[in-house]
């Protein structure tokens, strides 16, 4: 891979530690989140919620069965809020490159289970790049 990527990584994977370390505020949504999306969010662990650097979960409220591919996923906080929002028939499949994030949102997919009130997690993370997904 090249610099950019590694430097790429090395910023989401080693540099930051919570939002609070963002070195940019360029990513931000005026509206703020959807009412959905306003319900799920204190059921969902404070480390991944410290650890969002996205910009709002562009996440269609109606999407019960549906499974989800989340490019990019980071620390997990939005594939947690589309898990609960596709329920138990669906699920949720997050990838991203930096090996520390992905260990991150695993490391609360037992957690955020029994949060949500699940026998079983509709949740895999998988580390990888999005321009190679076989
Ligand atoms: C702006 S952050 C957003 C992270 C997450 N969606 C969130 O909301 O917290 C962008 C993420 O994309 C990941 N990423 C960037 N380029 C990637 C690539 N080519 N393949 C896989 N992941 C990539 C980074 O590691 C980083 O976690």
């Amino acid at each position: 891979m090249n610099d950019t990527v590694e430097n790429v990584k090395g910023y989401y994977g080693k540099q930051l530690r919570s939002k609070a370390n963002l070195r940019s505020n360029s990513c931000c949504c005026a509206e703020g989140p959807s009412e959905e999306v306003r319900r799920i969010l204190p059921l969902i662990a404070d480390e991944i919620l410290d650890r969002f650097y996205g910009c709002e979960s562009p996440l269609p409220p109606l999407s019960e069965g549906m499974t989800v591919l989340y490019l990019g996923c980071g620390t997990g906080r939005d594939v947690y809020i589309a898990s609960k929002l596709v329920g138990e028939s669906g699920r949720v499949i997050g990838v991203d490159m930096t090996a520390e994030q992905i260990e991150t949102a695993a490391k609360y997919r037992d957690e955020q289970r029994e949060r949500f009130g699940r026998k079983t997690s509709n949740v895999q993370f998988l580390q990888g790049y999005i321009e190679d997904l076989k």
